[in-house]
């Protein structure tokens, strides 16, 4: 068999086979392909060339503000644990979400803390409850700015502080939670929520409030599913931001930190079982999670940048240890470039006044 000497310059043509990006091959130096020809540097040499080149931008329609409203007081209450964030009454938090409205965020995200606690979380579906009151009290004036979702669950209503309701031998029972959820929900839209967003990581949760909310007319009530949930360290400070009363954990429902799989399977479920956004929670730990998700999901996918995350940055920043704008900025583009299509933020409308001068 005899040699073809044009052949070995194709056999070796680097460019051709170790890469797939179509940039000119030039003179090379080793092991930098191309240089001097290549310099991603230039992308790099001013403001006005960086702000042109970003691949990732975030907007204030995709920030989403949790808030926190508790029944039987006449102020606001400082939430120590999470410095700038508050409990508030219902007038407070009407002029917190004329705010929000003003900064252009897209959702507000309510949280009701009521006075009275018991076993079933019988406050969470009052019809006067006082997530139902703030809901009443927000839709009419706000309804048509700004999305207003409720959180879907009982821990803040439970006096065990569990997301469920409990079995003879204190276990969360799944099946009889998903009654309560089905109610919830039927009381939520009644109330005005345009958006439940279920975070018991109960199964089939999404799957009973649909038909529950179907069934009472509220076809149009959107979820948002809270899919890839963690049990997580993060919650700390929210803990006291709804008076939470658990003792022990909640690793029988909520997830495994270190489990990704289970991550996209929670959320696929909750596709077929018709939710309308998935989300992924804790964000920043992971980002792994969330971008696999949205690689697969047909619906939008969110993100909830959650209290330890705030209160960690918050404290660093207050002992002058960190940039705090900076690093605010630098998390959520994190959790932006890793593809959330919207992210529950305390910080939403500080993060959203700023962008609007930009
Ligand atoms: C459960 C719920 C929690 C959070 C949102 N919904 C607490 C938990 O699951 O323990 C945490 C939010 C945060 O930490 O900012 N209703």
């Amino acid at each position: 068999m005899s040699t073809n000497p044009g052949n070995p310059t194709t056999a070796t043509s680097p460019a051709a086979t170790t890469t797939s990006f179509a940039q000119p091959a030039g003179p090379t130096v080793t092991g930098a392909p191309g240089f001097p020809r290549l310099r991603p540097r230039r992308r790099r040499v001013s403001a006005a060339v960086r702000r042109l080149m970003a691949e990732t931008h975030l907007q204030r329609s995709e920030l989403i503000l949790p808030v926190f409203v508790r029944e039987g007081i006449d102020a606001p209450i400082d939430i120590a644990a999470m410095p700038g964030q508050q409990q508030h009454t219902i007038d407070s938090l009407c002029r917190l979400v004329e705010e929000a409205v003003k900064a252009g965020i897209g959702g507000v995200n309510v949280f009701g803390i009521p006075e009275h606690l018991d076993a079933t979380g019988s406050q969470a579906d009052a019809p006067d409850g006082i997530t139902q009151r703030a809901l009443r009290a927000l839709a009419p004036r706000f309804g048509d700015a700004i999305v207003l979702q409720a959180d879907l669950c009982l821990d803040e209503y439970t006096d065990h502080g569990h997301c469920g309701v409990l079995t003879a031998d204190g276990a969360v029972d799944n099946d009889a939670t998903l009654e309560r959820y089905v109610a919830i929900a039927q009381s939520q839209a009644e109330a005005g929520a345009q958006m439940v967003c279920p975070s018991g990581m109960m199964d089939g949760q999404v799957a009973a409030i649909r038909d529950g909310l179907d069934a009472a007319g509220f076809t149009d009530v959107l979820i948002m599913a809270y899919s890839a949930k963690y049990a997580s360290a993060f919650f700390g400070p929210f803990r006291e931001a709804v008076r939470s009363q658990l003792r022990g954990d909640r690793r029988a429902y909520q997830m495994d930190p270190a489990n990704q799989r289970e991550g996209l399977l929670e959320a696929k479920l909750d596709i077929e079982e018709g939710a309308d956004v998935v989300l992924v929670k804790p964000a920043g730990s992971y980002l792994d999670v969330l971008a696999k998700v949205v690689e697969a999901s047909p619906v939008p996918v969110w993100a909830y940048q959650v209290s330890g995350e705030y209160a960690m940055v918050e404290a660093a920043a207050a002992n002058g240890w960190v940039d705090r704008q900076r690093i605010i900025d630098e998390t959520l583009t994190g959790i932006k470039r890793a593809g959330a299509e919207a992210i529950l933020t305390y910080w939403a409308i500080e993060v959203a006044q700023r962008l609007d001068r930009q």
